[in-house]
């Protein structure tokens, strides 16, 4: 691998946390309220964002729908399978019991998304049925089309969930 290819990695990385970091940020300053500096903190946001795709393009990282949708269920497979998997027995061993409890809420959440993009894969067409998604704000979670009374991960109220139209 060349001293670019991982700097450019290195970089998307970078970007890629700075976005959601600032996210946070806006998110935080907005409640205690600093309206402006919650403006800059999403044009950052922004901002990174733009400098992160561009990383992720020089890298090849983005190809067809479904080289991507292969991708997707091969990353998420990773997380459940062996990443989240050892970070929760450290964190037991540790006694950190707010990592644990984020850990374990991606862990069964990634599961999902990996069966949700398999299942995209192995019907991909442009005239396939149409419907939304809904997200946990808790946990994550994701679900096609309704969301339940309560969250089967957290137990978080359905109301509260995310739609993705
Ligand atoms: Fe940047
Ligand atoms: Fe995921
Ligand atoms: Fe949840």
């Amino acid at each position: 691998m060349s001293k670019t290819t991982d700097n450019l990695q290195e970089a998307f990385a970078g970007e890629s946390q700075a976005n959601r970091k600032y996210l946070a940020f806006a998110k935080k300053a907005d409640e205690e309220g600093y309206a402006q500096a919650a403006r800059m903190f999403r044009a950052a946001a922004e901002a990174e964002t733009v400098h992160a795709h561009a990383h992720l393009r020089a890298l090849k990282g983005v190809g067809s729908t479904a080289e991507n949708l292969k991708s997707a269920v091969d990353g998420e497979t990773h997380e459940f399978k062996n990443m989240y998997p050892a970070m929760i027995a450290a964190a037991e061993a540790e006694g950190e019991k707010e990592a644990l409890r984020s850990f374990k809420f991606a862990n069964e959440v990634e599961e999902i998304h990996a069966k949700l993009y398999q299942k995209l894969l192995d019907g991909l067409s442009k005239d396939m049925a149409q419907y939304p998604y809904w997200v946990c704000p808790v946990c994550g979670y994701t679900v096609e089309k309704e969301y339940p009374e309560r969250c089967p991960v957290c137990n978080a109220k359905g109301d509260r969930f995310i739609k993705i139209d």
